[in-house]
């Protein structure tokens, strides 16, 4: 296959770029495209040249997967630089999505039209990078500085329609075929007699003026509030100044060594293995021998918390609900539930009022009995977490559904072995763990009993694709991956708040790491029932060698729930986002002095330290078992349902930047005062002692 392909139409040069999945701008195509350019302008029977792209989408960026090996020219910005200094038009037709490198391509080009369906954008900071090939110093040129840092600091993609309000392209074509676009509109432009219309020769936007002086301004202070842990939007707005300040040449040179800069962070790493996690996270071994079953009706039975937000989202995905409750006045409320939703995604402009209108009055539905059951395609039950209701609720359903239908659980930590047992087919039955809020939250732990059928697994990710959902395959254990990785960090934070840190401390100092609340922090925000519930349930079997801190049944004895009750480890009587409590902290130290403990000062890094070694080493366990089928699906797992810091890539990728060893070497050390709790994976011993790493691991298969 030809990567870069040329057609002469008349005097037209066509250069088609052809480089699946999504056209990236690696070496092939950088080459090609230096080689193409050259040729067609010397062809004198060339009089402009077009370039377009095969497939679902225009150039989508450089080729991500170069990034961190040496890099082979031409560059990039070479490439562009020699597209731009041509002596013929040259234009470029963007469908599907022209990001990164790709909208720099286009942004070297003389003029530019877009099908209307496309999109362009500038997502580099999202990877930990900037535009690296003249994007920060061409988009000003022809935006404007305020609309460049919005489009370049926050990477969001725009529409077609708001790149031509913007300038960014010159033409919107409803016409869908990208060669016969780029065609035509490069005779239109012959026709007209346009010239060579270069972006890097554009300055009336660029002026030293008080509003983009202060746009600057506004942006850096912004950045510190809400990205101050981030190291590239920083780099971002410096670049873009580099516009105010120098002429295009060298703001170009400017824009490499911070682009430099970027691509040297382990920020930039660890975004970039979350870009490939996610992705690879939706590959498993179902997905090459099973075919997805048609879902269109879902029921849901329970419309608490969980039930209403899972209903929210089937509803936002298209599907048709019917939500079951146990009598009609929990329906009524369970109704109201979802409305309060939905009415709120209204109020955010999330969802527009004629598709309210259609959810309420054709897709959504509640009943007080299984009847509807017998016409839906899949039922998500979300009841009390209790195992026998659990099961009266499938055996219920078993007798209802149709053949063929998919029953599903969303229990937290129950068996789904044993509640696929309450049914006479239990490779229909699946678990499918959303987190709260259900319709916001993005991860979907996709949890596979032991009999479930492969299609059943393929159908349940092929419904997290349709809701938008990143879905992870989950064996069955306490907890799944996620809440039972949480409860071992959890327990390592409970000991340090018990020997003497205060809930409060620990709760900053992994703010300051990244995570988006601390433990305590979101025990409040969840509900300390939920928890409180769970330790009940495990009592009977904690083995007698397990260290128990009681703290947390302390305070749920007093009825302080969190959040919803108004106070927790937190009062949130006078400030909603919650304020310590002396009343906490005194309690916390009669606790310590019924135990005979000392309480001794923990420094910042020690928390950390002790934090993340129980995480990567009850993950290690997760993936050692097979609960989680790569170190990634963890990582992912834990980036997108339990606030890790995305920019350092998950505990795993985590765990392979400060070293195997060193991880294993710190729980050696804990362990000396705690064996039971510190007793190092075998996993970690084994990668230790090859000398590998997590990354190995999940590039195994
Ligand atoms: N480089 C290499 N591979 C890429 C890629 C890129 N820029 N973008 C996507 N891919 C790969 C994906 O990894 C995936 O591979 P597998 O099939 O092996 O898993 C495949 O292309 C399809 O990707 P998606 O599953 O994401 O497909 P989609 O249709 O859902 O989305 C997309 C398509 C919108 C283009 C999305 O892939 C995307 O957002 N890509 C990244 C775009 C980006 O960030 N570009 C900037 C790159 S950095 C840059 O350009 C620096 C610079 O300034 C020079
Ligand atoms: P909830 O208490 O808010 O709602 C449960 C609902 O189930 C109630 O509305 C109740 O009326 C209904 N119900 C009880 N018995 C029923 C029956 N026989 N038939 C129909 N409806 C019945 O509980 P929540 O928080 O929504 O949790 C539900 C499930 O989701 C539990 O298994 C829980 O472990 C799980 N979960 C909860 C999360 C959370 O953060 N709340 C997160 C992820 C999972």
């Amino acid at each position: 296959m030809t990567v870069i392909n040329i057609e002469k139409n008349g005097n037209v040069g066509l250069i088609k770029i052809d480089y699946p999945p999504v056209n990236a701008a690696g070496f092939k195509v950088r080459s090609g495209l230096m080689q193409a350019v050259s040729e067609l302008d010397q062809d004198r029977d060339i009089a402009a040249i077009a370039l377009y792209a095969a497939g679902r989408t225009f150039v989508a960026g450089a080729d991500i997967r170069e990034f961190g090996k040496p890099s082979q020219p031409p560059v990039l910005p070479d490439v562009i630089n020699t597209i731009e200094n041509l002596e013929k038009p040259v234009i470029a037709c963007i469908h599907g999505t022209a990001l990164g490198g790709g909208l720099e391509i286009a942004l070297g080009c003389h003029y530019r039209v877009i099908i209307e369906s496309g999109k362009v954008g500038l997502p580099e900071v999202t990877l930990g990078i900037l535009p690296g090939a003249g994007g920060t110093q061409r988009t000003p040129r022809l935006i404007g500085i305020e609309a460049a840092l919005e489009m370049i600091v926050y990477g969001s993609p725009v529409s077609s329609k708001r790149a031509l309000e913007l300038g960014l392209v010159d033409k919107v074509s409803r016409e869908q075929d990208p060669r016969q676009v780029a065609l035509e509109f490069a005779k239109e432009i012959i026709a007209s007699g346009a010239k060579v219309r270069r972006t890097c020769d554009i300055a009336d936007k660029l002026v030293k003026n008080p509003e983009n002086i202060s746009a600057i301004s506004q942006y850096r202070d912004k950045l510190v509030g809400s990205s101050k842990h981030l190291f590239s939007p920083h780099k971002c707005v410096e670049a873009i100044e580099a516009c105010l300040e120098l002429p295009f040449e060298q703001g170009l040179k400017k824009e490499r060594a911070l682009f430099l800069e970027c691509m040297e962070s382990p920020q930039r790493q660890g975004l970039i293995h979350a870009f490939f996690a996610q992705r690879k996270a939706a590959k498993i071994p179902e997905s090459s021998i099973a075919h997805p079953r048609d879902i269109e009706n879902v029921c849901v039975i329970g419309g608490g918390t969980m039930g209403a937000g899972i209903t929210a989202s089937l509803l936002f995905g298209g599907l048709t609900v019917t939500m079951i409750e146990r009598d009609q006045d929990c329906a009524d409320r369970g109704k109201a539930n979802v409305n309060r939703i939905l009415k709120g995604a209204v109020e955010r402009g999330k969802l527009d009022q004629a598709n309210y209108a259609e959810i309420l009055a054709h897709r959504f539905s509640t009943a007080a009995d299984y009847h509807p059951a017998s016409s839906a395609d899949l039922a998500i039950e979300a009841v009390f977490e209790n195992l026998e209701l659990k099961q009266k609720v499938f055996a219920a359903l078993d007798k209802e559904m149709p053949p063929g239908a998919i029953m599903a659980t969303n229990t937290s930590y129950l068996d789904i072995n044993q509640i696929a047992a309450a049914t006479d087919r239990p490779a229909d039955v699946i678990g499918l763990h959303f987190f709260s809020p259900a319709h916001i939250m993005k991860l979907l732990e996709i949890v596979v009993p032991d009999t479930t059928s492969p299609d059943v697994t393929a159908t349940a990710f092929a419904l997290a694709k349709r809701l938008g959902k990143v879905a992870v395959r989950a064996g069955i254990c306490d907890g799944f991956i996620g809440n039972r990785i949480m409860a071992a960090y959890r327990k390592a934070a409970d000991y340090m708040v018990e020997d003497g840190a205060s809930p409060y401390q620990v709760d900053t100092v992994l703010r300051e790491f990244g995570f988006a609340m601390g433990p305590y922090q979101t025990a409040d925000l969840a509900g300390l029932d939920i928890g409180w519930a769970n330790r009940k349930r495990l009592a009977p079997s904690r083995p007698p060698e397990e260290r128990y801190v009681n703290i947390a049944d302390q305070i749920c004895e007093l009825g302080w729930l969190g959040r919803k009750t108004g106070r927790g480890y937190y009062r949130y009587e006078e400030d909603p986002k919650g304020l310590p409590d002396p009343e906490i902290e005194q309690l916390i130290s009669d606790a310590r002095s019924a135990k005979g403990i000392h309480a001794r000062r923990f420094d910042n890094d020690e928390i950390v330290s002790r934090y993340l070694a129980a995480m990567i080493n009850e993950a290690s366990k997760v993936v050692e078992e097979g609960i989680a089928l790569r170190p990634l699906d963890v990582d992912i797992t834990l980036l997108f349902g339990y606030g890790f810091p995305r920019w350092r890539g998950g505990p795993m990728k985590f765990a392979d930047m400060q070293g195997v060893d060193s991880i294993l070497k710190q729980i050696e050390q804990y362990r000396l005062e705690d064996g039971y709790f510190w007793k190092p994976a075998d996993l970690l011993i084994e990668l230790s002692a090859h000398q590998s790493s997590f990354e190995q691991l999940n590039n195994s298969d």
